[in-house]
């Protein structure tokens, strides 16, 4: 049966945690210098709206790795929605490729594809979220910490699509999560009831980094402006500018707390120079976790299509 990755919450608790243990084992092997040819003769259509190093990437690697072709488009070669409507490219799409991968800005664009394609669709972010990092955070955070369940996390900064990423995971595995920002950059509160209700974690908003980052065991940002609103970025310095994580508020945190980002960063701006360089920051490791997160993730979803 088709089963999609557009957000966190297409799985369950059980299959997030089971594609960790996957991703773990694929890891071991992949450094072994095993990894098994589970995609061999399969082929992936990856579609980028926006640009992207780590995705694009740890994709193209992780297909090839898993014996698997992948074609990567871009807006030169088509424009979605408007040289054709989705729902076409969705139906020629699932027509000659077993999985459609999308990075775009409209979340709805991605479900709107996923209503109508016959394969499995994969979101490699949008403006609303990016669960192919989540993932990989987490495989980082249970390398890190050798657990993933009630992991104090601090997630300082701008409210994004990581942030409703993080907000995600907290409905499907138990979290303390607190989100330290402005009164004018809040996540969407709605989201964040919604999370609460569900009740499997604890969720706080805060407007003290120091609040946020008390005794916190994983501290992470993101870019102070997102990919499309990079004219914002003035008026976010002003808001953001104490919830940069930089060396005085990680005195806040636990003794040996990691330092997470997604990247790209910007460096003295949402994090010191000093703190993404530092020995508490695992940022690179992070970045290789994309690869064999999603390869996990590419896989389950392979087994999924073939039942
Ligand atoms: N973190 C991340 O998605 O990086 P890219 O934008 O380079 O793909
Ligand atoms: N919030 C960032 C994440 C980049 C990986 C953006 O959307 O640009």
């Amino acid at each position: 049966m088709k089963r999609d990755f557009i957000s966190i919450l297409d799985w369950t608790s059980e299959e997030i945690r089971s594609n960790l243990d996957l991703a773990v084992e694929l890891k071991d092997q992949t450094k072994e210098g095993k990894c098994p040819h589970l995609l061999q003769g399969k082929t992936f259509g990856l579609f980028f709206q926006k640009p992207s190093l780590r995705t694009r990437l740890s994709f193209e690697v992780g297909i090839t790795q898993l014996g698997g072709t992948a074609i990567v488009l871009t807006e030169q070669d088509f424009k979605i929605g408007e040289r054709e409507t989705v729902s076409d490219v969705a139906r020629v799409m699932s027509r000659y490729v077993d999985c459609i991968l999308i990075r775009t800005f409209s979340h709805q664009m991605v479900l709107d594809l996923s209503k109508h394609a016959t394969v499995p669709v994969v979101n490699m972010l949008t403006d609303f979220n990016h669960p192919c990092q989540v993932m990989s955070d987490m495989l980082t955070i249970k390398e890190k910490l050798g657990r993933i369940d009630n992991v104090r996390i601090a997630y300082l900064g701008d409210s994004n699509n990581m942030t409703n990423s993080w907000l995600n995971i907290a409905a499907r595995i138990p979290l303390d999560l607190r989100i330290g920002t402005s009164p004018k950059t809040l996540p969407d509160m709605e989201l964040v009831r919604k999370i609460q209700e569900i009740g499997i974690s604890s969720i706080k908003v805060t407007h003290s980094a120091t609040e946020a980052v008390d005794g916190a065991e994983v501290l992470y940002t993101d870019v102070w402006a997102s990919m499309g609103e990079k004219d914002k970025i003035t008026e976010r310095e002003r808001l953001l500018k104490e919830f940069q994580i930089n060396s005085i508020l990680l005195q806040h945190a636990e003794k040996n707390a990691f330092v997470l980002h997604c990247l790209p960063a910007e460096r003295d701006k949402e994090i010191t120079d000093e703190v993404i360089e530092g020995r508490q920051s695992v940022v690179f490791d992070q970045a290789e976790n994309r690869l064999h997160a999603q390869k996990a993730i590419l896989v389950q979803l392979e087994k999924w299509n073939q039942v």
